[in-house]
């Protein structure tokens, strides 16, 4: 299959999962595919914490994808920030192209805080264009900082991500 994986990483824990996952959907015979959300202005902790806690988006320093159709999988994921999800995730999920149909993993990495609403509100904005989640995961930053466990949590990700049932 071809898959998309989209996210956002201020301090690099989620994207060192999300590589680690495209190597094991890869190791798998599918084609991968990366899209990092970047602000157009960088922003430090607190004008970041306070963009997100106010539910803000900010410019994207690259265009969105034009569309996802031709990605059977799209895997979206990106850091809490301030008990939310950050505003450079937000521009992704709130102007996401045509979802419809399409088959989603979402994760969100976080500290030592709750995930489930920003992991809610992730689902929420994609079920409203009409995807289907097929994975949702929390992850602790210090997995995804650790060679052995980040791999190892990779591997069950891209297993789920692949499993039989949901094709
Ligand atoms: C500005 C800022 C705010 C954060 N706010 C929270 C929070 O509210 N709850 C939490 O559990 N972790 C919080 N964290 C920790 C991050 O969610 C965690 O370190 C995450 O793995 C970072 O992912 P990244 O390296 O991909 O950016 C925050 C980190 C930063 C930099």
């Amino acid at each position: 299959m071809r898959a998309l994986l989209v996210y956002h990483s201020r301090t690099g824990a989620t994207e060192r999962l999300i590589k680690s996952i495209g190597r094991a959907l890869e190791g798998r015979g599918h084609r991968v595919e990366y899209h990092k959300l970047e602000a157009k202005r960088p922003m430090g902790w607190f004008a970041s914490s306070w963009a997100a806690f106010r539910k803000r988006e900010t410019d994207l320093a690259e265009d969105m994808p034009k569309s996802l159709r031709m990605y059977e999988l799209v895997l979206i994921a990106g850091p809490v920030i301030a008990g939310k999800t950050s505003a450079e995730l937000n521009a992704f999920l709130n102007n996401m192209p045509d979802g419809i149909g399409r088959r989603f993993g979402v994760f969100a990495t976080s500290g030592s805080g709750a995930a489930e609403g920003p992991l809610r509100s992730m689902k929420s904005r994609i079920e409203h264009v009409g995807g289907f989640i097929i994975y949702e995961d929390v992850v602790k930053r210090q997995i995804a900082m650790d060679p052995e466990a980040c791999t190892r949590r990779a591997e069950e990700i891209a297993e789920q991500l692949v499993r039989p049932w949901v094709w």
